[in-house]
């Protein structure tokens, strides 16, 4: 056995591209001759329903004691108008984990730029590593929510920008060693603290690693002018949410882009950075890539399976460059024959 994965298909889409995952994953283990335990937990809306909270203690015990987490996506219009939200869960969940670090990979792979929305000048190259800081700001500060005022804190400390800035760099250095800091500097406190920590580590430790700093407005607009300029692109939890999404466009559709949430241990969260979709949940057509490679990055990152975790990246770029895919990126498959199909050809 070489890993416990707490299973969370969660909600919406997310159950569709959750089981293709657990499809793939035993299918490639089968393959390498290893064997992967999944205890399956219930999670957002799905735990709403069942017990009344997004995050059951039980759930909360299982992610804790396991490998790795295998996450779907939560929330749906059901419980929007609910006191407890099923989102509140997955914040939830990611604090207890005390995963701090969310790498969202973005690439255009050779061949695959008509995907892109963009021309294909624009999107050629495109290889991008998004760090989003996950546990702190705007989303974890407290609130204030009354009829006719509402208040959300966003607070940093040194400490919380430290660390997610040495993993930027760490990655910088593994990949084409240069990091861009994005913040509203020219506003806000929290941004002035985070280029102040970012700089101080960088003189410190980070000497060999370029980097640079820009204001997240400008960044908004370089992604889609010149996306092949950036590497490491790091950044505070709100903004990294807004541009990941932006991001994934470059690729085709976000239903390609994967997420690995990441701590100071071995344990990690993997999900695919979409949510639910509740526009297309139920239909067979939600893209599991994504998802898929969110499964690979765990069989790298938290199970040291890398061999595993390249048959499955490989069999999917196979598939692409096949012309197989779901209808979000121009093809013709559901969820499940893309699935079963890159299961055929690990
Ligand atoms: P969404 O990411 O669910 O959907 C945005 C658009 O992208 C939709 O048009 C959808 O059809 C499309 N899309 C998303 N995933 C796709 C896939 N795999 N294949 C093809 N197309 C895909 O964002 P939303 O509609 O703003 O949010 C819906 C719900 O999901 C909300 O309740 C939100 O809070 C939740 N959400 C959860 C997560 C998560 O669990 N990590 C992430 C984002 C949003
Ligand atoms: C994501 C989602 C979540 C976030 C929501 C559902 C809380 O949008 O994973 O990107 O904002 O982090
Ligand atoms: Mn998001």
């Amino acid at each position: 056995m070489v890993g416990k994965i707490a299973f969370l298909p969660g909600d919406g889409v997310g159950r569709e591209v959750a089981g293709a995952a657990r499809k793939v994953l035993v299918a490639a283990a089968q393959k390498y001759g290893v064997s992967l335990e999944f205890n399956e937990c219930v999670f957002g809306g799905a735990a709403i329903d069942e017990c009344g909270d997004p995050l059951p203690e039980q759930t909360k015990t299982v992610c804790l004691e396991a490998d790795a987490v295998l996450l779907g996506a939560v929330g749906g219009p059901k419980w929007d108008g609910a006191t407890i939200r099923p989102e509140q869960g997955l914040l939830g969940l990611r604090s207890a984990l005390d995963v701090y670090a969310n790498l969202r990979p973005i690439q255009v792979a050779k061949g695959m730029e008509g995907f892109s929305p963009l021309k294909k000048e624009i999107a050629t190259d495109v290889d991008l590593l998004i760090v989003r800081e996950l546990t702190g700001g705007l989303y974890f500060g407290k609130r204030e929510e009354g009829m006719d005022t509402a208040r959300d804190e966003c607070l940093y400390t040194r400490a919380e920008v430290t660390r997610v800035a040495r993993i930027a760099f760490e990655a910088a250095r593994k990949r084409d060693g240069r990091v861009t800091s994005v913040d509203k500097a020219n506003v806000l406190a929290t941004s002035r603290l985070w280029r102040n920590a970012v700089n101080e580590l960088h003189e410190k430790d980070y000497a060999d690693v370029k980097l640079d700093h820009m204001l997240v407005d400008a960044m908004s607009m370089k992604l889609i002018q010149a996306p092949s300029s950036f590497d490491v692109v790091l950044t505070e939890n709100l903004f990294g949410d807004i541009l990941s999404d932006e991001a994934s466009v470059l690729s085709g559709s976000i239903g390609l882009a994967p997420s690995a949430s990441l701590g100071d241990g071995r344990r990690g969260l993997y999900e695919p950075i979409h949510g639910s979709a509740p526009d297309i949940a139920g239909q067979g057509k939600a893209n599991p890539v994504g998802m898929l490679l969110s499964a690979a990055m765990m069989m790298r990152f938290s199970l040291d399976q890398a061999e595993i975790a390249s048959c499955i990246e490989n069999a999917i770029s196979r598939a692409l460059a096949a012309g197989r895919g779901t209808g979000d990126i121009g093809g013709k498959d559901s969820c499940m024959s893309l699935t079963d199909y890159i299961c055929e050809t690990l």
